[in-house]
C-alpha cells in the first residue's frame, strides 16, 4: 500500500497524539470509541476476497501466456525473499476445497479476480482464446452457485499480460483501453450469465503509483512525476469504455452491475483547529480515493489535484500540467460510469501541511501533495508496517464517499489486518479485535446513512502478498506454504467472523464476547494440528524423495553384487 519512502517519514514524524482530538466528529453523536450493538440491514452480503495472481499458483499451467507479476516476480531482487506466484496457495487445483471454506463461514459472496492472461494469453484477443482458463472459472463460478455463494468479479486485478507490456509499455499506453475492453467484452460474452458483479480494476492507485512511480510493483517502472498520472488516465478511460460496454450490450439480458473497487486511507488533520492541516488532509483524501472516484462520478478530476499539479508544472518550466486532462467529450463519457462503488480501507493517518520544493528533479506524486504523514504510536500494528489499526477511520471514509459522491451503493471489496510470517499463530486475537472494531464502525456509518451493501473480509486465505512475498499473511485460514500442498487452517477469527455473518451483527456484548473466548479456545486445538505438519511434510519428503532414492540405490548395488558373483563364477 503505502511505498516505504512514505513510511519512513511516518517513522520519523512519529506524533503521541491525544486520541481524543477525533471526538468533534459530527456525522453522529457516539464518540469513536464506544461499541455499538445491534444488526445490519436485512440482506446485508457478508463475504472473503482474494485475487488470481495472490492465491492461484498454476502460472505456467494449460496455456496460460505469462503476465508482469509473473516476470517481475522472477527478477531477483524485487520481491521479499524472492518469493513469486508460481504455486502461491495453489488454488487453481482446490475450488472445490475453498469452496468448502466458504461455506463453512456461511460466506454471503467470495470476491477474485480473473487473470487476463490465462484467457488471453498475449492480452490479444484476436490472437488466441484460452479454452482450458476459461473452463477453470466456469467451474469455479459455477461451484459458488452450486453453493448458494454469489460470486464478485473484478477484470483486473494487477495481472497485465506481459505481451502488452513489453509491446505497448503497459498503462503508459492508451491502446490498452481497447485491449482490456476486449478481454472484459469476453468475460462478459462467457461468464455473464451468471456473474451479477463486476468490478473493473482493483485499487487502481496501487498500479499507477506502485507500477510506475516507485517502481516497487509490476512492472516496476520509476516515471516518477508522470508515470503514474499517466497510467491513471488510462485506466480511468478503460473503466469508463468497460462500463459503456456492459451498459449498451450487456446489461439488458444479464443484469448485472459495474463497478470498480478503489483504495484510500483515511487522512486526519493532525490539528482540527488548524485551517491548513484540514486542507492537507482532504488533499490526502482527495489525491488518494478522490483521484480515480472524482472523474467517474463527477466527470474530471479533483480540483484540488489540478490545481497543486498544474502550479508545480508551471513553475517547473513545462508547458503543460504533468496530470493529464479530459476533453468535454471524456468528462460526459466517464461521468456516471458507476453502479456501485467498491471501496478497500485498511488503515488511516495524520496528516499535517508540508511545504515540498517543487524542483522538476524532485517531482513525484508524493511531493505534489504538499503534505507530511504521521501515525499515532499508540495505534496497533500487529503485521505490515504501514497497517495500523484505527476504526474510526473507516467510519469517516465512508461518510466522506457518501457526501462527495452523492450516497451511491457501496460494497466494502477488502478490509483486513496480516501477521508476520514468523507468528505462525493460529490463535489471531488482534485479527478478531480488528474486525470486530472495524465492522462495528461499518454499522455505524450505515446508521449514519452511509449506503454499504456487503463487507469483504480480506482475505480468505494467506496468500502471496505481491513485494512482501509470504512475509505477510491476511488469512481467515492460515496457508502452510513449507508443504507442497499448501494446506490450509483456520485461525481464530474464522470462528468470530462465522459468528458476525450468523447473527448478521452484533446482538450483546455477553454474546459478542462469549464467541471471542470461544474462537480462542477452538483454535489452540489447530494450533496442534499445525505443530504436526512439519511431521506431515517430513514424512512427503520420505515418500517423495528417500523411499525412490533408496531404492534405486538398492537395485544398483544389487546389479553390482550380481555382476560381481557371475565374474568370480566364470
Ligand atoms: C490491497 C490489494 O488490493 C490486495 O491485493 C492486497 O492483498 C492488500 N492491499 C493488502 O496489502
Amino acid at each position: 500500500m503505502l511505498p516505504r519512502c512514505a513510511i519512513s517519514v511516518c517513522h520519523v514524524f512519529v506524533l503521541v497524539l491525544c486520541l481524543s482530538s477525533a471526538e468533534d466528529f459530527d456525522w453522529t453523536k457516539n464518540d469513536h470509541g464506544s461499541f455499538y450493538y445491534g444488526t445490519f440491514p436485512a440482506g446485508f452480503s457478508w463475504g472473503a476476497g482474494g485475487s488470481a495472481y495472490q492465491t492461484e499458483g498454476a502460472w505456467d499451467k494449460d496455456g496460460k501466456g505469462l503476465s508482469i507479476w509473473d516476470v517481475f516476480s522472477h527478477k531477483k531482487g524485487r520481491i521479499q525473499q524472492n518469493d513469486t506466484g508460481d504455486s502461491s496457495c495453489e488454488g487453481y487445483h482446490k475450488i472445490k476445497d475453498d469452496v468448502g471454506l466458504m461455506k463453512e463461514l456461511k460466506l454471503n459472496h467470495y470476491r477474485f479476480s480473473i487473470s487476463w492472461p490465462r484467457l488471453i494469453p498475449t492480452g490479444i484477443k484476436s490472437d488466441h482464446i484460452n479454452e482450458k482458463g476459461i473452463q477453470y472459472y466456469n467451474e469455479l463460478i459455477d461451484h459458488l452457485l452450486e453453493n448458494k455463494i454469489t460470486p464478485i468479479v473484478t477484470l483486473y486485478h494487477w495481472d497485465l499480460p506481459q505481451f502488452l507490456q513489453e509491446r505497448y509499455g503497459g498503462w503508459q499506453n492508451i491502446s490498452m483501453v481497447n485491449h482490456f475492453n476486449e478481454f472484459a467484452n469476453l468475460c462478459f460474452e462467457r461468464f455473464g450469465n451468471r456473474i451479477k458483479y463486476w468490478m473493473t480494476f482493483n485499487n487502481p492507485w496501487s498500479v499507477a503509483v506502485e507500477g510506475y512511480e516507485t517502481g516497487e510493483h509490476a512492472p516496476g517502472l520509476r516515471l516518477r512525476g508522470t508515470g503514474a498520472y499517466k497510467a491513471a488516465h488510462h485506466i480511468i478511460k478503460a473503466h469508463a469504455k468497460v462500463w459503456h460496454t456492459y451498459d449498451t450490450q450487456w446489461r439488458a439480458k444479464q443484469k448485472g452491475l459495474v463497478g470498480i473497487s478503489l483504495s484510500g486511507d483515511w487522512g486526519e488533520p493532525v490539528d482540527i483547529t488548524n485551517q491548513k492541516d484540514i486542507e492537507a488532509a482532504e488533499r490526502y483524501v482527495q489525491f488518494y480515493l478522490g483521484w480515480f472516484a472524482t472523474p467517474i462520478f463527477h466527470g474530471d478530476y479533483p480540483q484540488v489535484m489540478k490545481d497543486f499539479i498544474g502550479r508545480k508544472s508551471v513553475q517547473q518550466g513545462l508547458g503543460t500540467s504533468r496530470l493529464p486532462s479530459f476533453s468535454p467529450q471524456e468528462k460526459s463519457y466517464i461521468k456516471g460510469t458507476c453502479d456501485f462503488l467498491g471501496v478497500g480501507h485498511f488503515t488511516t493517518r495524520y496528516i499535517t501541511q508540508k511545504n515540498h520544493p517543487s524542483a522538476r528533479s524532485s517531482s513525484s506524486y508524493f511531493t505534489d501533495r504538499d503534505l507530511a504523514e504521521l501515525v499515532d504510536p499508540r495505534w496497533p500494528d500487529p503485521g505490515s508496517e504501514w497497517l495500523y489499526s484505527v476504526p474510526w477511520g473507516f467510519r469517516r471514509l465512508l461518510n466522506f464517499v457518501k457526501s462527495q459522491y452523492g450516497n451511491p451503493m457501496i460494497y466494502v471489496t477488502e478490509n483486513g489486518v496480516s501477521e508476520k510470517m514468523l507468528c505462525t499463530e493460529l490463535c489471531d486475537d488482534w485479527r478478531i479485535q480488528y474486525f470486530k472494531d472495524y465492522t462495528n464502525e461499518m454499522l455505524k456509518a450505515i446508521k449514519d446513512g452511509v449506503n454499504v451493501k456487503g463487507y469483504t473480509a480480506w482475505s480468505l486465505l494467506d496468500k502471496f502478498e505481491w513485494d512482501e512475498g509470504y512475509s505477510e499473511r491476511f488469512g481467515l485460514y492460515y496457508v502452510d506454504f513449507r508443504n507442497k500442498n499448501k494446506p490450509r487452517y483456520p485461525k481464530a477469527s474464522v470462528q468470530f467472523y462465522k459468528r458476525i455473518i450468523s447473527s448478521n451483527g452484533f446482538p450483546n456484548q455477553r454474546e459478542v464476547e462469549n464467541w471471542r473466548r470461544k474462537a480462542v479456545e477452538t483454535c489452540s486445538t489447530s494450533n496442534q494440528l499445525l505443530a504436526a505438519d512439519p511431521l506431515t511434510s517430513h514424512m512427503e519428503m520420505v515418500t517423495e524423495i528417500v523411499v525412490p532414492t533408496v531404492c534405486t540405490l538398492s537395485i544398483l548395488l544389487s546389479a553390482v553384487f550380481l555382476m560381481f558373483l557371475l565374474r568370480r563364477r566364470n
